[in-house]
């Protein structure tokens, strides 16, 4: 991605999807006893990666790409396995373990292998199923789980993760009997996913609260389902509207599902303003140093914390920005380093002094979020500043050079 930095971004722009909606959602049709219509589900790498895998099951999959709509049939299901070489370029891939072993009594997915920010084990996801009654064995890299019916229970989540959560939140929804699900995540997503879930005829409650009530069913219908809007590009556009002095405005998005952020740009000194189903950010001049602790929702969004960081290089004064869910999501500080931000890790934390300006130069990306990050520090910096890699970033973002053109940056892609 080619970046003239410097301009101001002004202007509106429409968020798509929640890509970590969709995935989820989109696996739960498996659980669904005839065909589901999906709306608003973002044309993105992740999602064309995830039909494949659910076509490669059986499943017909019809995804309008340009409508964003997705129709999905399970009853032509005729494998329950996932395959590596599918898992392994999207790990999301997992979520497909719960809703196979509930409905088919048979999974075999392979296992999702390390990411750039982390280990990402999936234990919290088998040691949830095993508490419903799967069997579960690991075999040449590969998840294979066994259950005649599962059987409702109590699950208690030993870290609130989102994704063991939705996992086995799939599962109960057809495990014979309650289950309570203790010390759950509570992000928006999770709260998508249960109304996707609700409205094929699952029995759920509690959802976004730390304990989820479920009363399992033999069986569930269809649903007709809109995804929500994407907090997290919401927030990247925001961030980018800040860093570079504009006034943004972002549309189809629901402000308190970004309200740990709002409250910290707010203290960066943005002013913004909560509509219905949109936020406005307006900055009054330079960026103010800010301190941030990323942690499970309703904290600050560790999805958050590289585009946060970018837009706190050209503060006025050092931020402390804490990185407590991934163990190694740092990988965007030596990249800023070479646009001239001053940022210094300590373990798991990384100290910013902001400059008055950055100084454009070639960037490489090195996950999805951390292409963001470069992204607003580009438009902020004097001069031309190159990401290479930016495939990482189709993986999460819609047209995002397009959406940010609109909002007056110079930004184009060009052949590597
Ligand atoms: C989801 O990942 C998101 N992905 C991530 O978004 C997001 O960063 C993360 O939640 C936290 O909000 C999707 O929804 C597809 P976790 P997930 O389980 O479910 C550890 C993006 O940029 N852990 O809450 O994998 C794990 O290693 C992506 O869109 C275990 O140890 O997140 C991590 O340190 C990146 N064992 C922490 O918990 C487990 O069984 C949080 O992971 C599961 C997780």
């Amino acid at each position: 991605m080619k970046i003239h930095g410097g301009n101001v971004l002004r202007g509106e722009v429409e968020v798509s999807g929640a890509k970590n909606a969709a995935l989820p959602v989109l696996v739960s049709a498996i659980l669904a006893g005839k065909p589901c219509t999906f709306e608003r589900v973002p044309d993105l790498m992740d999602i064309r990666t995830l039909c494949k895998l659910l076509a490669n099951m059986g499943m017909t999959v019809d995804f309008n790409r340009k409508a964003n709509r997705a129709v999905l049939d399970p009853t032509s299901i005729h494998s329950q396995e996932a395959p590596y070489e599918l898992v392994k370029t999207m790990r999301a891939s997992v979520f497909v373990l719960g809703p196979l072993v509930a409905k088919y009594g048979y999974a075999k997915v392979s296992l999702p292998g390390g990411c750039a920010i982390g280990a990402r084990p999936i234990n919290y996801h088998l040691t949830g199923l095993e508490k419903l009654g799967a069997r579960i064995q690991l075999e040449e890299g590969y998840v294979i789980a066994n259950a005649k019916r599962l059987v409702g229970n109590r699950v208690a989540f030993e870290y609130p993760s989102v994704g063991a959560t939705e996992n086995v939140l799939m599962a109960a929804v057809l495990a014979q009997g309650e289950s309570v699900l203790e010390n759950c995540a509570k992000e928006p997503e999770i709260v998508d996913l249960a109304r996707a879930l609700r409205a094929m005829g699952a029995q759920i409650e509690g959802e976004g609260t730390e304990t989820i009530r479920v009363q399992g069913k033999d069986s569930l219908g269809s649903c007709q389902h809109s995804i929500i809007g994407d907090r997290i590009e919401a927030g990247t556009f925001l961030c980018a509207g800040f860093a570079t002095g504009g006034e943004v405005r972002v549309n189809g998005i629901t402000p308190e599902f970004l309200e740990p952020v709002l409250v910290k740009l707010e203290e960066s000194g943005a002013i913004i303003d909560r509509g219905a189903g949109f936020i406005g950010i307006r900055s009054k001049g330079r960026p103010k140093a800010t301190d941030v602790t990323t942690l499970p929702h309703p904290g600050f969004p560790t999805d958050m914390q590289a585009q946060f960081m970018a837009a706190m290089t050209i503060a006025d004064g050092a931020s402390v920005i804490t990185e407590t869910v991934f163990e190694n999501r740092f990988m965007h500080v030596p990249e800023l380093a070479r646009l001239g931000a001053d940022i210094t890790v300590r373990g798991k934390s990384a100290v910013v002094k902001g400059r008055e300006k950055l100084k454009g130069a070639p960037v490489m990306a090195t996950d999805l979020r951390a292409s963001a990050s470069l992204i607003i520090a580009g438009l902020c910096a004097e001069g031309p500043t190159t990401v290479s890699r930016i495939y990482h970033l189709d993986r999460g973002y819609e047209r995002m050079e397009g959406k940010l053109r609109a909002l007056g940056a110079e930004i184009e892609r060009v052949p590597e």
